[in-house]
């Protein structure tokens, strides 16, 4: 993983999407990730931007996420759910390394996939769950946030930005149905996967790239590539995906 950022230097958005290299192998039925990778020193991120089933999608295909879960934060409800969410937002929780993209750029991610002038919700998701906040850890990031939200406001001039600014609080993982739901309800896609129980599901980078590549939110040459590995898979009739 080192490699990439050699490779191609992270400064735009175009170049993080374009990364080729960040293909994720999945060994037989063991875990996604070996120890050596759990000792990654990763950094955690949660943004609120709407429905939380394309927030986790919007993320999971970036270099150097490495897992995304979705939940409720930014209330002070304790154990909201779907369905008594109360005070809390839809949120996506972003786990990634820090060697390979900044929170600085998940801040651009988070700006250019939702319309942070919209009240009441996001497009036909209407409701106070669906309102965008960046959670941030420590003066710092939300120093970044203040500042990203302002170039924001002076880009759209024209309407308020109303994105809040919070310090993180609790967050709480939303019910398995929820996560990576983009990806089982393409059930030919999740059947490449073969039988991955849910707890494996959830830390699989495979399984959150391929959401993303499910609801479309991969840049489109990685669109491609996976569409061309696919394809490529089930002329050989080897049905299951290892990696992409
Ligand atoms: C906030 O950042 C510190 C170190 O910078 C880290 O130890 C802590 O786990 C972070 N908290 C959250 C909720 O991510």
């Amino acid at each position: 993983m080192k490699a990439e950022l050699l490779v191609f230097p992270v400064l735009a958005l175009i170049a993080l999407f374009a990364d080729p290299s960040s293909s994720i192998r999945l060994p037989d039925r063991t875990p996604a990730f070996t120890a050596s990778d759990d000792r990654r020193p990763l950094k955690t991120a949660v943004f609120a931007l709407g429905c939380f089933w394309r927030s986790e999608a919007v993320f999971g295909c970036l270099p150097g996420v490495v897992r995304t879960t979705v939940g409720y934060s930014g209330g002070s409800a304790l154990n909201p759910t779907y369905k008594r969410i109360r005070d809390h937002a839809e949120v996506v929780q972003v786990e990634y390394d820090p060697k390979i993209v900044q929170f600085r750029q998940l801040l651009d991610v988070f700006w250019t996939s939702h319309d942070p002038t919209e009240v009441f919700g996001q497009g036909p998701d209407v409701g106070d769950r669906y309102r965008s906040i960046i959670f941030t850890n420590g003066t710092g990031e939300t120093r970044m946030a203040a500042v990203s939200k302002e170039k924001q406001q002076a880009k759209i001039r024209s309407n308020i930005v109303t994105t809040q600014i919070q310090e993180l609080g609790m967050f709480y993982a939303a019910e398995t149905e929820h996560q990576k739901f983009e990806l089982k309800h393409n059930p030919q896609l999740f059947q490449l996967l073969g039988f991955m129980p849910a707890e494996e599901l959830q830390r699989s980078s495979l399984a959150m790239k391929l959401n993303s590549y499910a609801a479309e939110l991969c840049p489109p040459d990685v669109q491609s590539r996976i569409d061309a590995k696919i394809n490529n898979i089930l002329d050989k009739e080897w049905p299951v995906l290892k990696d992409i």
